[in-house]
């Protein structure tokens, strides 16, 4: 006799596409006391894939864990909690969850005790929660991207009551403020601005798994950078699907630019962000990043495709000519900026001629690295149904020939700081040597050089001596 299910509220991906006019309630993180010491002595391990919004997610799922008492390890054999934070992004990303489930199966039955779990984007599809009551009865836990903050109710039904929860919302949730963080680095953190993504891109199913924007609110932001600042914080990293969409779901005249600039006051060091969409990106934000002081000259900026026709048919609402204005006008107000981007080979009805227009895109847009993928179809998006008679093999030649070209952009960014003084935050001690240290520069430049782990978590300035493709060498400067 399997386990009973305490709830079960399986997702739609049909309902995720609706897009009600519900107003996002802000709504404050709290848990029954009863609940705070249920993991004493109690060992998890979380497993992350995916984006940054997940890390951060994963930073929450640990500061709710920890506050319940549970202890984090790496080890598979040692936990008592095994949760799996997912991403669908991508095919490959799915397949590689299963796979460590059916893995882990063995180690359920030598510690019966044992509860595992599956949150984030792939508890989101219903596809992937029927193939787990089917095939995977030994996940006891399902959740979705919606509802991290009823982790300690989760775990309490699957501890207490033996039982076994799948509860996923399909439409968004609400905003919850003061979820505990348990931060993975001492120096650079994670901030949400918002949550979801309305652009319905045709091959993507983060509008889906995540829900509709909705924006934190600016005091909210301001508050938690200004306390990181306080933590001894130098860098923090914005996040948002399409931040460059924050506010417009606000009750307040209140943009991105605005935020930037508000940020721009506070005495964090270094503020990145991501990801930006090539046509939400207005003049106001370029501005603000022309200032300078903590906006970090570099910009992720995904361009998905250098054909028109194709752009069209990913619902991208820009052309290849827009774009290059777009990266024009942000080079001549930021001299130097880095340019970063996220490319898709072998969208379906790829043509030979369309993939030479991304090739064109590239040389002429001079990016300095990017990510690149093959299309994967998802179930659940329009493009998944698109006629692709494009064979594998030649989406995997497009991509070797693209990833050529992005290298030798790569290792032009680089080659660019021979010479220069360069100002890098360091990580740590290089893999290899613990004589050698590495770290960021504002253009996030690897730099690697001599120096000692007293030098971690600071600025320093660096010589720089020689760039190879993927990083910078050189000699602090005293
Ligand atoms: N919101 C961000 C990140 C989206 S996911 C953005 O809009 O850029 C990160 C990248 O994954 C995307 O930029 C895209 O290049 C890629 N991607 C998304 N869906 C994909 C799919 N179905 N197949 C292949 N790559 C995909
Ligand atoms: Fe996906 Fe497009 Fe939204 Fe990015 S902007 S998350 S690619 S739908
Ligand atoms: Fe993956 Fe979800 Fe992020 S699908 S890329 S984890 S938003």
């Amino acid at each position: 006799m399997g386990k009973q299910y305490s709830k079960y509220f399986a997702p739609s991906l049909k309902d995720a596409r609706k897009r009600v006019n519900k107003k996002t309630e802000n709504l404050k993180f709290s848990i029954p006391d009863n609940l705070i010491g249920l993991g004493n002595k109690l060992k998890y391990h979380l497993k992350t894939y995916g984006c940054q919004g997940n890390i951060a997610d994963s930073e929450k799922i640990s500061g709710i864990l920890e506050l319940m008492g549970f202890t984090p390890t790496d080890s598979d054999e040692e936990a008592d909690l095994i949760l799996f934070n997912t991403c669908a992004i991508r095919e490959n990303a799915e397949n590689r969850v299963f796979g460590e489930l059916g893995r882990i199966k063995s180690l359920k039955k030598a510690k019966p005790n044992l509860i595992l779990g599956l949150c984030g984007c792939m508890a989101q599809e219903e596809k992937v929660v029927e193939t787990i009551k089917r095939k995977h009865p030994q996940v006891d836990i399902v959740f979705g991207t919606h509802n991290i903050h009823k982790l300690p109710e989760y775990l309490a039904d699957a501890y207490l009551q033996k039982e076994r929860v799948v509860e996923v919302y399909s439409q968004e949730g609400d905003i919850v403020e003061d979820i505990p963080v348990k931060r993975g680095h001492l120096k650079k953190a994670w901030v949400d601005i918002m949550y979801g993504c309305d652009e319905f891109c045709t091959y993507c199913i983060v509008p889906y798994t995540r829900g509709k924007e909705r924006s934190r609110l600016p005091e909210d932001i301001i508050r938690e950078v200004e306390t990181l600042v306080s933590e001894g914080y130098i860098e923090v990293t914005l996040l948002g699907q399409n931040v460059n969409a924050y506010g417009k779901d606000l009750q307040i005249e209140y943009t991105f630019a605005n935020l930037l600039d508000d940020l721009n006051k506070t005495k964090i060091k270094r503020i990145r962000f991501t990801t930006s969409h090539p046509r939400d990106l207005d003049d106001e934000t370029i501005r603000v990043m022309a200032k300078g002081g903590n906006i970090m000259p570099h910009l992720h900026l995904p361009v998905q495709s250098g054909s028109n026709t194709i752009l069209k048919r990913m619902n991208r609402k820009y052309t290849k000519e827009e774009y290059l204005e777009k990266i024009s006008k942000l080079k001549k107000s930021i001299p130097g900026i880095s340019l970063t981007t996220d490319i898709i080979v072998g969208f379906p009805g790829e043509t030979e001629e369309d993939f030479e227009e991304t090739l064109d895109l590239v040389r002429k847009a001079e990016f300095e690295g990017a990510y690149t993928f093959i299309f994967s179809p998802r179930e659940g998006t329009p493009a998944s149904k698109y006629e692709d008679s494009t064979p594998q093999i030649t989406k995997k030649e497009r991509l070797l020939t693209l990833n050529k070209l992005i290298n030798e952009g790569f290792a032009r960014g680089n080659k660019k700081f021979e010479n220069e003084i360069v100002e890098v935050l360091v990580e740590g001690a290089s893999d290899k040597n613990e004589e050698i240290m590495t770290g960021y520069t504002a253009h996030n430049k690897v730099v690697n050089f001599p120096g000692n782990l007293s030098m971690v978590g600071s600025i320093v300035s660096v010589k720089i001596e020689k760039a190879y493709t993927w990083h910078l060498k050189g000699k602090i400067v005293k």
